[in-house]
């Protein structure tokens, strides 16, 4: 099951008195490459965001400060994650269908992504998704 893949990263934690560290290594922590980071700020009480999956891309998703839920879907299953610390960082492969609400007041949501960029690496709509599952060749990927 696709869904199985997308995984709660434990994110290394230097902690100290004057203040904690996390740090995100490409292909170590996640298994992809960084080639652009994204974030939402600002999101006003009861907004939704993403309301998409993605063809290819690979996103580490991250609650930099507050907190949201982020509701997965591959098509035949689905799960919410509840994303409250800026050391989880959820992996998220292609061919997922998410959505992001309830969003804290100041929650700022930080995405790191495998590529730049591409509208057309979308599907917009659930329909489309749902009909080009299965005609997808089987994601190996997994969190590391
Ligand atoms: P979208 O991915 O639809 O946002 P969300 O799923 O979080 O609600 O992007 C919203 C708009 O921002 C869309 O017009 C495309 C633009 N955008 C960029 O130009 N670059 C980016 O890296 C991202 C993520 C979005």
């Amino acid at each position: 099951m696709i869904l199985d893949n997308c995984k709660i990263v434990d994110l290394p934690r230097v902690t100290d008195p004057r203040g904690n560290l996390t740090f995100v290594e490409a292909g170590r922590h996640i298994p992809f490459e960084i080639k652009r980071v994204y974030y939402l700020y600002d999101v006003p009480g009861g907004a939704e965001r993403g309301g998409h999956a993605h063809k290819a891309l690979h996103q580490l998703i991250i609650a930099m400060s507050g907190s949201f839920d982020i509701h997965l879907d591959d098509g035949f299953s689905k799960k919410t994650v509840h994303m409250n610390r800026s050391y989880y960082g959820l992996y998220v492969c292609p061919m997922i269908w998410r959505e992001i609400d309830n969003f804290s007041s100041g929650a700022v949501c930080m995405v790191l992504a495998s590529a730049y960029y591409d509208e057309d690496d979308y599907y917009r709509n659930y329909a489309s998704f749902r009909e080009d599952i299965g005609k997808e060749p089987a994601h190996e990927n997994s969190v590391s």
